[in-house]
């Protein structure tokens, strides 16, 4: 392997690290110190109060780290003062007492208070520090924090199938399955990476989804929260998705006792007045509770909302070889046009296409009137 290969292969596995915290309001971020080809500690952050990835892998060191080099997913932060108000070392600091020789980081802070700093304070300490080594990867996997500290929101992923000719579910409201097991387990695997999963109550009424990950490995082992938009709770008390830590989203009008029931169940309920009950107003009370990135998995008319309201960034659309017909079978847009004219459409960027078995993956990123995507 080459210098090049074998740095990719140690940030690799430094990204995977990072996916073991949920870390929220804090980004993930996962560390590697290695000497030689010999890998002397992992670390990852788990959240405020708990130690940076950088402190985590050196406190942890099976041998001397005085030589060794450090792979991080971000830059190493140059914070005195803790959450609680105590004094704490910076994590740049902790790479020098540690001896630490080289640094590779494979993106810099968006926080002001580090931003380029720490990198400047290793190379003023006399470390060689490289850095945007698999770049994007991390800024993808740092996507919900920076989308909280870019828009105050979650990053909002939309996740639909349908039927070539573009139905949900049939006439009659039979939708499963769309699409065949290999794309549903890749649904799972979209879900692993996922805080929450939101569905409207007109999902819950028709289909009663669970709404969790099942079948594939979820690397935090916890799983995504869900979350239904109900403005006068009508979801049954006996669905599914009743459980506890469920966020349900309501207004003022639900009925008390409906409330209290939900409540009773361990549900988290979140209520606005019915005229602030917009997407906009809600998505930052959701980055509020911890969830960076959600993803949209409701019928037609809450997606519609969301699409309206500008609140999705990136686009999962299965594609099922299948042809259902019929004039009033669900659609995976519904509620007033997005667009009036076909030149006034939302348009995607970043496509890329994917097999499942029979079935095709579209992804791509909306872009909204000349705002590129800042995530
Ligand atoms: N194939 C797929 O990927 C997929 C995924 C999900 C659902 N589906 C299908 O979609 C169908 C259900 O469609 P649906 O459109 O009724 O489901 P939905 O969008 O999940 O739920 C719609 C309901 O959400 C509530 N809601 C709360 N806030 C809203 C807002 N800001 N904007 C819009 N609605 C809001 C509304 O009820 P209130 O006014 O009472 O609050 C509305 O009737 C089912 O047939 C299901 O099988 C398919």
């Amino acid at each position: 392997m080459t210098a090049n290969a074998v740095d990719s292969e140690w940030m690799r596995l430094a990204l995977r690290l990072a996916l073991k915290g949920r870390p929220h309001p804090n980004p993930p971020v996962g560390a590697v110190v290695v000497k030689g080809d010999v890998v002397l500690a992992r670390g990852w952050h788990d959240g405020p109060g708990t130690p940076h990835a950088e402190h985590m892998a050196l406190a942890s060191c099976i041998g001397d780290a005085v030589g060794a080099t450090l792979y991080v997913t971000l830059e190493p932060c140059c914070h005195t003062i803790g959450r609680d108000g105590g004094q704490r070392i910076p994590c740049w600091q902790r790479c020098v007492d540690a001896g630490i020789t080289r640094v590779v980081i494979a993106c810099e802070d968006i926080d002001p208070r580090t931003a380029g700093m720490g990198i400047q304070q290793l190379r003023d300490s006399g470390i060689h520090v490289d850095v945007r080594l698999l770049h994007n990867k991390a800024v993808y996997q740092q996507r919900g924090f920076r989308s909280i500290q870019a828009t105050g929101r979650p990053f909002v992923i939309h996740k639909v199938a349908t039927t070539l000719d573009g139905h949900t579910a049939c006439e009659g409201g039979d939708s499963r399955w769309i699409t065949s097991e290999p794309a549903r387990k890749a649904v799972h695997r979209l879900r692993a990476a996922c805080d929450a999963i939101i569905v409207g109550v007109g999902t819950v009424i028709a289909d009663d989804p669970e709404l969790t990950v099942r079948s594939v490995s979820l690397p935090s082992g916890r799983q995504p929260r869900g979350v239904v938009f109900d403005r006068t709770l009508r979801m049954p008390l006996s669905a599914r998705i009743v459980r506890p830590g469920t966020v349900i989203v309501t207004t003022t009008a639900a009925p008390k006792a409906s409330m209290t029931a939900l409540q009773d169940k361990g549900c988290h309920i979140l209520t606005l007045d019915v005229d602030r009950y917009t997407v906009e107003n809600i998505l930052p009370l959701l980055a509020d509770l911890g969830l960076g990135i959600v993803l949209l998995e409701a019928g037609g008319l809450l997606t519609g909302s969301f699409y309206r309201a500008r609140c999705v960034d990136e686009v999962n659309w299965f594609l099922a070889p299948k042809l259902v017909g019929g004039g009033s079978a669900p659609v995976g847009l519904a509620g007033s046009p997005l667009a009036t004219r076909m030149n006034g459409a939302i348009e995607l960027t970043q496509m890329r296409m994917h097999r499942y078995g029979v079935d095709v993956l579209i992804t791509g990123r909306p872009v909204w009137e000349g705002r590129e995507a800042e995530i």
